[in-house]
């Protein structure tokens, strides 16, 4: 992992490639891209990974979206990107980092709690009324959104 090195790049250079990995809403991520501050994780030049983070108030922060390239996941790169987000946090006033997944993304639910998230809350029927398109995962119609949360200590 000592290879991987995060930065802070600008909104209009993150990697739509990775960007749809997290999210199949291009108008959602358009959104959020103008508000959120976004991380590129590079092995040499390559963008191996991201995360945009948004500041909710000034004491919560949120990972809106987070993705590793399908050929460098599973080796450590989406846990170094959340330490990454935990790390800048500690330097600002902000106390709790939220997560946000589809009750149909049981990978993801299991990363972040390997992550130390804990499932704080349930947004009912997010992305039927959010998304046009119906998702499924795993089988699974995606509707509720599931909150997740990780204290930021000191
Ligand atoms: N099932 C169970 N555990 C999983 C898992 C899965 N499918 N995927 C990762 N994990 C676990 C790993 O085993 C590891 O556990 P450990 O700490 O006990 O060793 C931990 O999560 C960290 O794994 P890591 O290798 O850092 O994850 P990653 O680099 O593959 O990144 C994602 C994880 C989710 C960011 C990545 O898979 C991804 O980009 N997915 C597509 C985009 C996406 O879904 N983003 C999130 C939208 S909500």
């Amino acid at each position: 992992m000592k290879d991987i090195q995060i930065k802070k790049i600008d909104s209009d250079k993150a990697p739509l490639e990775l960007l749809l990995l997290a999210d199949p809403s291009r108008e959602a991520i358009g959104r959020y891209l103008k508000k959120g501050n976004c991380f590129a994780a590079y092995r040499g030049n390559d963008v191996v990974g991201m995360y945009v983070a948004i500041l909710r108030n000034p004491s919560v922060a949120e990972i809106i979206n987070i993705a590793v390239a399908e050929n460098h996941q599973n080796k450590g790169i989406g846990k170094l990107l959340v330490s990454d987000a935990i790390k800048r946090m500690k330097k600002t006033s902000v106390k709790r980092l939220l997560v946000g997944t589809g009750n149909s993304s049981i990978s993801q639910l299991a990363f972040y709690q390997k992550c130390g998230f804990r499932i704080a809350r349930i947004k009912k029927d997010y992305f039927i009324k959010n998304y046009k398109k119906a998702i499924y995962e795993n089988g699974i119609q995606c509707r509720d959104m599931i909150m997740l949360e990780l204290a930021i200590l000191d």
